[in-house]
């Protein structure tokens, strides 16, 4: 890096500094700083994000600069102040609250102003490009949420600042923001070495919805990432999500109740159809067989193919076959097929015409759509096999299942088999007791699943699990 790159990183810090002190401590500040409380930020998150305030003056960086001999024409450079057409300089943000913005190293490379009120300007000023501040490659807060991103292997991506922030108070530390820009492929080169899965939680209107889809197509064509989606109803951000539901609902949506790629991708293709015209019906289900050959799982297709049968009154077999045409069309030119992409995907309800319909404010008890596809397949290959059943509890060494319901059934079923019961589903649905565990089972037994298993194959159910930490230890 040269030295004048240094020299206007560190201006950036002094610059940082004065905002956040003129937030923190100072009259000027004082409604900015009343402003975010309202919002619900704590002074431990402005400090942590070092959140500033630059008053509505042209002069009070400038000054401040000027004091301490600083090179005011690198200030110009850096973007914290503009000069005008007689020579003077002056500030460049005035009356907003500061959001510094650092690059991948942790360099302070500008800032965002936010305005207050609806006063005249743009909602969010940045730091002009330069050298240092492109925003193609920036990304907010990813060079503080990386030690995290790397431990959950997972990236929130998230649309504005003030979801960085909400999230990483609800505990979400791994968010990260593009600044004002759609996702790029810069960024997505970022977040792939450090993390194998991409979470989208962008906001529940119209515009994000189409953000968020253009954002998963993008990371699907860049990155080996397995992509999901949160969809937050009533049109909300996730800041605004978590004002009104609450952090813990957040972490469950974010948790158990995320959607697959492909069923956002239905679920998208879906809303713009209108569906009662049968040209369209037909459309979107051409479309969304599309979808579903693409997937590499059997069990998966079999999933989502259900689905539409259910939706539209159609026989499975009949969209097998449909199904099975686009297969051999499609086929070489599938990118999501490899050992490595090869596990199953957590299984989100069916799309819905809306948000809303989709994640509700209120928790629900989960249904056997929402468990990992790997963690019944393996409940119900146990169930009916106790050869199964023993290989599986050799491999799964002390694991645990995710859902209590699973742990419960597993638990019963060592016990059914040790009583010398035989693999016999009906006689394990007597066997229990609880009404909740007998329908599970009901359901586990009904569903289409790929006959004989080998023990490599359970293997690489419960590796999946691990993958998306389904399965804890104990
Ligand atoms: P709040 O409205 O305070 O909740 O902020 P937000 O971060 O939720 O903003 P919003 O959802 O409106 O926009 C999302 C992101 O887009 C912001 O964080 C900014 O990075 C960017 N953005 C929004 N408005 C502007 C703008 O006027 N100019 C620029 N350059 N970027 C903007
Ligand atoms: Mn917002």
């Amino acid at each position: 890096m040269t030295s004048e790159a240094q020299k206007m990183i560190e201006l950036n810090q002094l610059a940082a500094k004065l905002y956040h002190y003129l937030l923190m401590e100072t009259e000027e500040g004082y409604k900015a700083l009343q402003y975010l409380k309202e919002r619900g930020m704590t002074e431990a998150s402005m400090t942590e994000f070092q959140i500033g305030f630059a008053p509505n003056h042209h002069a009070t960086v400038s000054s401040f600069l000027e004091k301490r001999g600083a090179d005011l024409e690198l200030a110009v450079q850096a973007g914290l102040l503009t000069e005008r057409e007689d020579g003077s300089v002056v500030d460049r943000f005035r009356s907003r609250i500061m959001f510094p913005i650092t690059d991948d190293r942790g360099q302070l490379v500008g800032f965002s102003g936010r305005l207050i009120d609806q006063e005249n300007g743009p909602k969010y000023l940045n730091t002009p490009e330069t050298p240092l501040f492109n925003k193609r490659r920036l990304l907010y807060h990813f060079s503080e949420g990386r030690t995290e991103i790397r431990k959950r292997e997972e990236v929130l991506l998230l649309e504005g600042f003030m979801d960085v922030i909400s999230a990483a108070d609800a505990g979400l530390v791994n968010g990260i923001a593009s600044m004002g820009t759609s996702l790029t492929e810069e960024h997505i080169g970022l977040v792939r070495r450090i993390a194998n899965r991409a979470v989208i939680s962008y906001d529940g209107d119209r515009a994000g919805i189409e953000a968020a889809y253009k954002a998963g197509l993008l990371l699907e064509e860049k990155s080996r990432m397995e992509i999901f989606v949160l969809a937050l109803p009533g049109g909300k951000d996730p800041d605004e999500f978590i004002k009104e539901y609450g952090a813990e609902r957040f972490l469950e949506v974010y948790l158990h109740e995320r959607m697959t790629w492909t069923a956002y991708k239905l679920f998208y293709l879906r809303k713009k159809r209108n569906l009662q015209n049968d040209s369209e019906r037909l459309q979107y289900m051409d479309e969304a067989l599309t979808e579903i050959g693409k997937l590499s799982q059997a069990v998966e297709r079999e999933l989502y193919l259900k689905q539409l049968a259910d939706e539209f009154e159609i026989s499975i077999p009949a969209l097998k076959e449909q199904l099975q045409q686009k297969i051999v069309e499609q086929k070489g030119s599938s990118k999501r097929v490899s050992a490595e992409d090869d596990f199953l995907l957590d299984l989100a309800p069916p799309p819905d015409d809306f948000y809303g319909g989709l994640v509700s404010a209120q928790p629900v008890r989960q249904t056997l759509q929402a468990y990992h596809a790997s963690e019944y397949l393996l409940m119900k290959a146990m169930i009916g096999s106790e050869e199964a059943f023993s290989a599986i509890h050799q491999l799964l060494d002390g694991l645990t299942f995710q859902h209590d319901e699973f742990q419960a059934l597993y638990t019963h079923l060592m016990a059914y088999y040790l009583d010398g019961n035989g693999a016999d589903p009906n006689r394990f649905m007597d066997y229990l007791t609880d009404p909740a565990l007998k329908n599970l089972v009901s359901e586990l037994v009904m569903l289409e699943t790929p006959e004989e298993a080998t023990s490599d194959e359970y293997l690489d159910y419960i590796n999946s699990l691990k993958k998306t930490n389904f399965i804890r230890p104990y």
